[in-house]
């Protein structure tokens, strides 16, 4: 018996002929950030709802602490906290009003729901605004109460559909907080997100998905580490093609991108020393992280 949080085992659903999800396998553990990696349109919502049984697959597994969905998705629901990709807080109720609305919905008993309104306030830092509208609240705090609001039930697993998209770094960086919080309680989290960083600081393994496939899979530094190595070197102002044969000996590989020279390599020292010589570059020079792997993997050419 498998006590994996999430099992997708060849999953496919599509929208009036159009693949959305093409074949989707992955496996979360219990206590683990897992993370769906890919640009818009990738498949990421889709399999969200699919995981909470709102959407249904055409073909495909899919079980959820153990529950088959969508057949016994009512149940697994219950312990699986929801933060959607689009706030749908109640606008003209208060801080404090919306949760207990939640906690409600949930069956929960009016004492019950009084137990844990101030724990929620304070993990979302809105102590002070208990009363306020959802109306007055910046986007950062509406998505911490949109988080919040997902924890009334004390869920095991939590879904969270872009947390952190549409917020200044300010407000990224305190639900970035706030979900290693979770994590470190012991909380299941599934996040989806376009943001290569996120992923990156958050996610112990993802899945890299585009036009709703799997194009890689592992933990962050492993697939950095497989598919880029460990520094890289963006070159700019000079003939690529010809610093290309320049740095070759000292590179894992090259790219040519427009007037660009992109070099990998494990000994950025002596490629930095050979560039040295030469007059008028600008040279960046930084860690390997997962954007590099997601335009590998998918090509640097726009797709749109
Ligand atoms: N309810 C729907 N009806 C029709 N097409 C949909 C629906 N939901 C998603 N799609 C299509 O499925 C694809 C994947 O969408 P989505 O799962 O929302 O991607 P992501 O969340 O990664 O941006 C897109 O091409 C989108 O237009
Ligand atoms: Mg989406």
């Amino acid at each position: 018996m498998s006590n994996a949080a999430i099992t997708f085992s060849s999953v496919r659903k599509s929208y009036g002929g159009k693949l959305a999800v093409d074949g989707l396998s992955f496996r979360v553990e219990p206590g683990e950030c897992f993370g769906l990696l890919g640009p818009n349109g990738a498949g990421k919502s889709t399999t969200t709802r699919m995981v909470l049984g709102m959407a249904l697959p055409d073909a495909g597994v899919i079980t959820v602490l153990g529950e088959p969905v969508p057949a016994r998705a009512r149940l697994a629901r219950r312990r699986i906290g929801v933060v959607p990709q689009f706030d749908n807080l109640e606008p003209g109720f208060s801080v404090s009003e919306n949760l207990k609305l939640f906690g409600r919905y949930f069956g929960m008993s009016k004492g019950e729901i009084e137990a844990v309104v101030p724990s929620l306030l304070h993990f979302a830092r809105l102590e002070d605004r208990a009363h306020a509208r959802v109306t007055e609240l910046s986007g950062g705090m509406k998505r911490r109460l949109t988080i919040a609001r997902a924890l009334i039930n004390d869920p095991q697993l939590i879904v969270m559909d872009e947390p952190a998209t549409g917020l200044d770094p300010h407000a990224r960086h305190l639900i970035w907080d706030r979900l290693r919080c979770l994590l470190a309680r012991g909380k299941t989290i599934l996040l989806t997100t376009h943001f290569m960083e996120e992923a990156e600081r958050l996610c112990d393994r993802l899945c890299v998905i585009d036009r709703g496939r799997s194009i890689a899979e592992g933990a962050p530094n492993a697939l950095i580490q497989e598919q880029i190595g460990s520094h890289v070197i963006e070159i700019y102002g000079g003939n690529p093609h010809e610093l290309k044969a320049l740095l070759m000996p000292f590179a894992q590989r090259t790219e040519v991108s427009g007037d660009a020279l992109f070099c990998y390599t494990a000994d950025p020292q002596h490629v930095c020393a050979r560039l040295r010589e030469r007059n008028g570059l600008r040279i960046v020079q930084r860690p390997a992280n997962l954007e590099d792997v997601f335009l590998r993997l998918t090509g640097r050419e726009m797709k749109d």
